[in-house]
């Protein structure tokens, strides 16, 4: 039963995604696997239950929410859509795309899920579960990534326990999500579309349709073309180095690749065949495990700096900021 003292983490069958259904109808809110990290959903219509997310997730509320619906004509009822934009949601939904675009002025959205601005973040997420759950409600689910505002983002329904304990009403156990990294994010409301957070949806993937987009840069709090890209994000509680020359004592070492350098405490490989996609797949829950205390400090082996290994040096960078 929920609502008592441990969160009723359910197996995603038909039964788990009724009983989701009904408690997102009723305000309430459920963490759900989707192809990318588990979101923490509620009903983006309703301002109460969105509260719960901000609630949750200790965020602060000028940082906005992605909407998630089931299709391109779900979408079409809530933002709208340039020629461009059509394009490319035809192209890549269901996936790891969230386009932001002009939001529509009588859809029924609470202000909180925008940050009161006149844009909406939308996707359709590539999951059968995350889809069964948006047809079994039939309206769209705010959903950010279910972790604590500034905390490393989780891929299974474990990590979604270990960071809200007894606060949901229901994790949907769905099993390690597959792309392992958040959704691309993709501003259209320009002249020129710009990436403001590099994702599953590789950069040269998206250039080979539009041609050279705009990248936003990190840390302009006053830009509200970019709400969320505070430069500390993703931070596991140890300090992180990117740079793995000189070992230092009962430090931690994030590696990539078949040649891994000696002298550390401890050692995860995100890929030792050097796959970066294998590698996107396991970063979060890497820096899960090597987030021990018994450690000084995490280092990381250099990424190569193309296709999601762009999101994941993103997430890296971030990683190690000052805090
Ligand atoms: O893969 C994903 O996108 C996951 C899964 C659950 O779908 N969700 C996710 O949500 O990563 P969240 O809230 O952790 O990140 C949403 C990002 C934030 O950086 C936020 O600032 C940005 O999208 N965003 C949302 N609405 C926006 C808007 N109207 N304009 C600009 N950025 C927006
Ligand atoms: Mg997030």
């Amino acid at each position: 039963m929920s609502g008592k003292n441990v969160t009723e983490v359910r197996l995603a069958d038909a039964e788990g995604i009724a009983r989701a259904a009904r408690i997102l109808e009723s305000g309430g809110l459920v963490a759900v696997p989707t192809e990318t990290v588990y979101g923490l959903a509620a009903r983006a219509d309703s301002a109460e239950a969105v509260a719960r997310i901000y609630a949750a997730k200790g965020r602060p509320d000028f940082n906005p929410l992605i909407v998630h619906v089931r299709g391109l004509e779900q979408a079409a009822q809530y933002a709208e859509f340039s020629l461009m934009a059509r394009a490319l949601a035809e192209a890549h939904w269901p996936g790891p795309l969230t386009l932001v675009l002009p939001r529509r002025k009588e859809a029924p959205v609470s202000d909180l899920v925008t940050a009161g601005l006149p844009s909406l973040a939308i996707r359709v997420p590539d999951h059968p579960v995350a889809l069964q759950l948006l047809y079994a409600v039939g309206r769209p689910v705010a959903a950010p990534s279910a972790n604590r505002s500034g905390k490393v983002s989780p891929t299974t329904a474990e990590h979604v326990e270990a960071e809200f304990g007894n606060r949901l009403a229901m994790i949907l156990d769905g099993g390690p999500t597959r792309v392992g990294l958040e959704s691309t994010v993709l501003d259209l409301t320009g002249e020129r579309a710009v990436l403001l957070r590099p994702g599953g949806i590789t950069r040269e993937t998206l250039e080979a349709s539009l041609g050279e987009i705009d990248v936003a840069t990190p840390d302009q709090p006053d830009s509200p073309k970019s709400p969320g890209m505070l430069l500390s994000h993703y931070a596991p509680r140890l300090p992180v180095r990117l740079t793995c020359d000189d070992p230092q004592p009962g430090e931690a070492l994030l590696a990539f690749g078949p040649d891994v350098p000696e002298g550390f405490a401890e050692v995860f490989n995100l890929s030792p065949t050097g796959t970066l996609v294998e590698a996107a797949a396991n970063l979060f829950a890497a820096l899960r495990a090597l987030d021990n205390p018994e450690f000084s400090g995490i280092a990381v082996m250099p990424i190569p700096p193309q296709g999601i290994g762009l999101a994941i040096l993103d997430r890296l960078r971030r990683a190690a900021a000052p805090r």
